[in-house]
Parts: structure tokens; sequence; C-alpha cells
């Protein structure tokens, strides 16, 4: 609340007439709410890149300031991750063949998307990790015609790509009981620290933003590929914790612990890996779970873990905005995208206080923010609320989406302390 109140005085611009009362869904007359951004704050913005022939949903920046996207396959596009080469033009990477699998769906069931291990299907999010590495979080769930078929085989993937050969140096793929053929992965941090897993590897924790009935976090030990014994699930029905929790090994759902339906979709790793932020996509609630919590696998031995991490869950409050991404930078800060204000909040984890950090009108739906090392904050804008299923039919959408870059305060920059 405190969050939310004061984000609309700091918005100001209270339209003459708008306290006339009486409006039982608006009470008090807060015009704020109704507020269309046509100002800016903070600093300008650097356009980045304009993407005319793919629609992108994520980006990552690397060491050397190479810029990766990735594009949600709809239809036939050309390919599902490519590297940026010019100022609008991109590549397949890491090259076109890997990008283009025989077909989008399975040829014996139609009703399934394609599995193929060894091509890429349909890339949700490209992330650069700590160490400088490409990882690529494969949904294995392509849209064909109108529908989205469900993942089969090794269609969902999290495939690391080293960027000084260019190559991929891993595959990990996951066990029917942790992604479903509904699962939707959608996003992915890295802690690379040693002592946090027997493997010495480090985890990726990802998202399930599935709307067909299951999301959650799940988390995975990069050296074995193990997801903790089983998912974690810490999401939220209409912002609070769900707890309905199937035993191990229901006849129902084996192996499951908990099904939410309003999923995280954003997440971000607190600079020093002990708290993972998240926000439902269908919620203005901010939440964070401690990630030691989550790395305990829930077995036999560890009966309650499940349990014990939704009791952990922390609600942050509100604040105050349909968001998509969220990015941690080296000084702690979460950043955290407002797409109802075109806006980008910071969140101190300190004092727990959002505040719009940038604002400016071509912010149309920032869906991923990527820190560089370079102490920039690179995102994206893809006009995804004008895509057709929002509006009726109609594809709104109007290229170039646009990848843009404002200078972090506080000289921040990279988290590259978990490794
Ligand atoms: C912002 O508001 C001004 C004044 O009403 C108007 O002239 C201008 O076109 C608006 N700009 C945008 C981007 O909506
Ligand atoms: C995609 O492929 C088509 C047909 O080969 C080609 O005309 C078009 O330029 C390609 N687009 C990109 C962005 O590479
Ligand atoms: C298609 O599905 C069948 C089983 O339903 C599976 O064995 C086969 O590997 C799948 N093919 C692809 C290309 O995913
Ligand atoms: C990897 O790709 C980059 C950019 O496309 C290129 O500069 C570099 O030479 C490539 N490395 C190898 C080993 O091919
Ligand atoms: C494309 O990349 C994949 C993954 O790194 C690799 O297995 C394959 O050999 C590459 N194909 C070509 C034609 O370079
Ligand atoms: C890992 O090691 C670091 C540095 O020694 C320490 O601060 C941290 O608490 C350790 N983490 C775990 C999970 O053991
Ligand atoms: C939605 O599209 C249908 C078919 O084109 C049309 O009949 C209907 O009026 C539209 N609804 C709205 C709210 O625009
Ligand atoms: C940023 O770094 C510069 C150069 O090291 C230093 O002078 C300045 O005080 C730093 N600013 C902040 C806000 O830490």
């Amino acid at each position: 609340m405190i969050a939310l109140l004061s984000f609309l005085l700091t918005l100001g611009s209270i339209a003459p007439g708008a306290h006339a009362g009486a409006d039982p869904l608006n009470p008090f007359g807060l015009s704020g709410l109704r507020y269309v951004a046509n100002t800016t704050l903070g600093p300008p913005l650097e356009l980045w890149h304009e993407f005319y022939d793919h629609w992108p949903t994520g980006i990552a920046i690397s060491k050397e300031g190479r810029l990766f996207a990735n594009f949600p396959v709809e239809n036939l596009i050309n390919f599902t991750v490519g590297e940026i080469t010019g100022g609008a033009t991109e590549k397949a990477f890491p090259n076109l063949t890997y990008n283009q699998p025989p077909s989008l769906v399975n040829t014996t069931n139609p009703q399934l998307a394609a599995g193929y291990l060894q091509y890429l299907i349909s890339v949700q999010s490209v992330v650069v990790d700590p160490k400088n590495r490409l990882w690529l979080l494969d949904t294995g769930r392509p849209i064909v015609g109108s529908i989205q078929p469900y993942a089969s085989g090794a269609g969902q993937k999290l495939v690391g790509v080293d960027l000084t050969t260019n190559t991929t140096f891993k595959v990990i793929t996951f066990p029917p009981t942790v992604a479903y053929p509904d699962t939707l992965l959608n996003d992915v941090r890295f802690d690379l620290r040693p002592n946090i897993t027997a493997s010495g590897e480090g985890i990726a924790y990802i998202t399930d933003s599935s709307d067909e009935g299951r999301n959650g976090i799940i988390v995975v030990d990069l050296g074995t590929g193990d997801t903790m014994g089983d998912p974690s699930f810490v999401g939220v029905y209409d912002g609070v914790p769900f707890t309905v929790i199937r035993p191990i090994d229901s006849p129902i759902n084996p192996g499951a612990y908990a099904r939410f339906t309003t999923g995280a979709d954003g997440i971000a790793l607190s600079a020093d890996g002990e708290y993972l932020y998240y926000t439902p996509l269908s919620s203005r609630r901010f939440y964070r779970v401690p990630t030691a919590l989550l790395r305990v696998p829930p077995n036999g031995q560890n009966p309650s873990a499940a349990f014990d991490a939704i009791a952990g869950v922390e609600f942050l409050g509100q604040h105050g905005s349909h968001s998509d991404g969220l990015e941690t930078s080296s000084d702690g800060t979460i950043w955290v995208t407002a797409n109802e204000q075109d806006t980008i909040f910071s969140f101190d984890p300190v004092t727990k206080i959002l505040s719009p950090f940038v604002r400016d009108p071509r912010i149309q739906w920032c869906d991923t923010l990527s820190v560089g090392w370079d102490g920039y904050l690179y995102f994206t804008s893809n006009q995804f609320t004008r895509q057709p299923q929002l509006n009726n039919g109609t594809d709104l959408r109007r290229p170039p989406f646009a990848v843009f870059r404002v200078p972090l305060p506080n000289n921040a920059t990279k988290v590259t302390t978990l490794v």
C-alpha cells in the first residue's frame, strides 16, 4: 500500500475535476489510477536495437557486449534465438540448423509439439550467467496456427552455450514429474556458488508460468541436472500462498507438491543469492522466498521441505503494476518492470521501498531486463499487450520492437559474486 501510494504521489498530475466522487469503484476519485504515461522520468533512453522481422521476449548481454535475443515461435519464423549483428539485424545463434527443427509438431501425435533434443523448438528466455555463459530456456511449446501444443520429449530444456566457441556445452532436460506437457518454462536465474550443491556446479531457478494448472519454481542442480529431488512450487493464487500439498507419489499427480493457478513469471536472485524475488504475471503483488528453503530437496528425509518453502514466502507488498521481468544489479537493487506505467522501478531490499527509476511512453511492455558488465540496464519494448489474443483477434503490434538501455545509478553493474 505504501509503495503504491508513494508511486501515485510521485506521478502527480491529478486531472482537474477528477474528485467527482460517487464512482463505487473509485470512491476517492483517484484519477491517478487511470494515469496514462506521457511524461518521462530518469535517464533518457538510448535506442540500442530495432527488431523488424522477429518479436523478442528475452534479451541478454554478454561481458563483451554481445547481445542475444529470443523469439518464441509463432508459426514459421526463421530462428528462435539470434545474435544481434547490427542496429536492426539479427542472425541465428548458435547456428541456423540448430534453430530449424524438421517439424514443430509431433508427426505421430499432432496434439503435441515435437520434442527434439538436438534442436531448439521455441525459446522463451535467454540469460547470461555470472560466468559469462549463455543459457537458452526452451519451452518446447511453439504456437502453431492458433494453438499452443503441449510439450513432448526433450522439447523442454535448458541449454548452455559457451560464448568463446559458440557451441552448446550442456543440455538439461526435465523428468515428467517436473516439467509436465502443459508446463510453460518462463525465466531462469543462476547461482553458481560451488558450495550450494554437492556437484559444485551451482543452481538454476526456473519459473513455470503455465496458466493451465501448474505454476511454481523449478530448482535444478546444474552439475547433475537433478531437480533437487522434486520441484519446490512456491507460487501463489490471487496473492495467497497456496497450500494444497499433494502427497509424495500421489497417483493423481506423482511427485508434485503443490499447484497454483497464478504463476510466478519474472524472477531475480538477490545479489547475495539468498533470496529469490518473484512476481506473478496476473497480479500486482511482489514476493520473495529464502533460497535456502528452495535448496532443500523434498524427499523422505525432508518431508516438510515444500511446506517450509511455501511458509517462507514473504509478501513484500504491491508494486503497483502489471509486471513481467525482474533483474538484479551489483548494488543489490532489484529492478522491476512496471508495464502499466511504461516504467521501470527500483526496489531497495534494505528499506523495501519501490521507486520509479525510468519512465518513457516508448517503454511499451518491457518484457526483459538485463544488466551488463558495462553498467547499463538493457531492456525490451515488445508491445506485448497489442497481441491478437488480447485484442479480439487483431494484431496491433507494429514493428519495430526495441531494445533500449539506460546507465545504472550507484556505479552498479552485473552481479558477478555468485560464482
Ligand atoms: C503528450 O501530451 C501532450 C499534451 O497533451 C500531447 O501534445 C502529446 O501528443 C502527448 N504525447 C504522447 C506521446 O502521447
Ligand atoms: C527469413 O527467411 C526468409 C526466407 O528465406 C528471408 O526472406 C528473410 O529475409 C529471413 N529473415 C531474417 C530476419 O533473416
Ligand atoms: C512423437 O511422440 C512419440 C510418442 O508420442 C515419441 O516417441 C516421439 O519421439 C515424438 N517425436 C518427436 C519428434 O518429438
Ligand atoms: C563466436 O561468435 C562471435 C560473434 O559472432 C565471433 O566473433 C567469434 O569469432 C565466434 N567464435 C568462434 C570460436 O567461432
Ligand atoms: C549447430 O549448433 C549445434 C549446437 O551447438 C551443434 O550441435 C551443431 O553441430 C551445429 N551445426 C552446425 C551446422 O554448425
Ligand atoms: C558458501 O561459502 C560462502 C563463502 O565461504 C559463505 O559465505 C556462504 O554462507 C556459503 N553458503 C552456503 C550455502 O554454505
Ligand atoms: C470481436 O470480433 C468479432 C468478430 O470480428 C466482432 O463481431 C465483435 O464485435 C468484436 N468485439 C469487440 C468487443 O470488438
Ligand atoms: C562511482 O565511481 C566513481 C569512480 O570510481 C567515484 O568517483 C564515484 O564516487 C562513484 N559513485 C558512486 C555513487 O558510488
